[in-house]
């Protein structure tokens, strides 16, 4: 079987971006019987971003009854928390010892920290943490632990995972040239997922702050949906789809025939708050259901707990003899 493995930084709330890029084609992929998959919350790379103890806790809660409540088959698919898996910190230092300093200079996340401190005028040296430089070695660690073949992505990681392979294939090269431990990951985009814009057009994104939380009240829902940017066309005045982010919106949860539907009624010249109202109903009738088991979950955490330790259970029973034989293929083993 193919194996799929993807993470989600425990950062922030949920928001509608992460849902189509991220969470509805993994938990589609959970269903399936010819593939493993594996999701983990990514608290580990967390620490890169938020040094406040309690959101990070908080957001790690919301986002396993994220993808709990939304229907995440934890049967068939391993489902844990990155820091339960005491083998990914140790594999990312061994990692470290065989990944060129200059491969990190190039992660575009470190180079555009490296600009964001110059254009302040700040000496990047003193505020990029080791933690940002060494990233990409952690989420190698992350997905060569489990010998994942596809990581789906967006467009953002594909660098990441490409560095995977590149310190893979140096591991295998230095330490097992006749059977390579680390299988070679790929990078998967797809196309016919939308990278969802945010209420201002840019990409929907926690740094941008302009996200739609996934899980709002059906009332803060339609507040936010009537905050999406428009142009100043009244009703009555034919409108542009494809510049429009609120038909983006609605591409992303319709079906084709409300899509073309849609398209007409915007050369029709639909008004924007009756445009607003319809993708509010769209959006509430695909997430409705998952907004209560969400708030039920989050109610009891000591539940969310149990299931995340029986997935460090099944992921620990792969990553432990794997490292075994990393160890063992690097000299770190008992003298015998
Ligand atoms: P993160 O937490 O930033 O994002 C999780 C996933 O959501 C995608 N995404 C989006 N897709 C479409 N539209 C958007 N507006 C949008 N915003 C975010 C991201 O591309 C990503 O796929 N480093 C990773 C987490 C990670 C990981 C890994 C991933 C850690 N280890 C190993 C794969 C394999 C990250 O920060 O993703």
């Amino acid at each position: 079987n193919q194996r799929v493995l993807t993470g989600i930084t425990t950062t922030g709330t949920p928001h509608l971006g992460n849902y189509v890029g991220a969470i509805r084609p993994a938990i589609a992929a959970s269903r399936q019987t010819d593939t493993d998959t594996f999701y983990f919350l990514a608290d580990f790379h967390a620490l890169i971003k938020c040094q406040d103890p309690e959101a990070l806790n908080q957001s790690t809660r919301e986002i396993a009854a994220t993808w709990l409540a939304l229907g995440l088959d934890i049967d068939r698919s391993v489902f844990y928390r990155q820091s339960d898996i005491a083998e990914i910190p140790e594999l990312m230092w061994i990692l470290t010892c065989v990944c060129a300093k200059g491969l990190m200079n190039r992660a575009h996340a470190y180079k555009a920290a490296v600009d964001a401190n110059l254009a302040e005028q700040e000496d990047a040296d003193k505020a990029i943490t080791m933690g940002l430089f060494s990233y990409p070695v952690l989420m190698a660690a992350d997905i060569l632990m489990f010998n994942a073949n596809k990581v789906p992505v967006g467009k953002d990681q594909i660098q990441h995972v490409e560095m995977a392979r590149d310190i893979a294939a140096r591991f295998n090269h230095i330490y097992c040239k006749k059977a390579p431990l680390l299988a070679l990951p790929d990078y998967q985009v797809d196309d016919n997922v939308a990278v969802l814009q945010g209420l201002d057009g840019r990409k929907m994104s926690k740094s941008y702050n302009n996200t739609i939380p996934l899980f709002l009240t059906e009332k803060q829902l339609q507040k936010h949906i009537n905050k999406i940017k428009t142009n100043l066309l009244e009703p009555g005045e034919p409108k542009d789809p494809d510049s429009s982010t609120v038909f983006q919106i609605w591409q992303a949860f319709a079906s084709p025939e409300q899509t073309s539907d849609m398209r007409q009624a915007f050369a029709d010249g639909i008004g924007w708050g009756d445009a607003k109202k319809q993708l509010f109903a769209l959006i509430n009738e695909e997430i409705g259901d998952a907004r209560e088991r969400y708030h039920d979950l989050l109610a009891r955490p000591d539940d969310i707990e149990a299931i995340l330790q029986q997935g460090a259970d099944k992921a620990r029973a792969i990553s432990k003899p794997l490292l075994e034989k990393i160890r063992t293929a690097t000299g770190i083993r008992r003298l015998s």
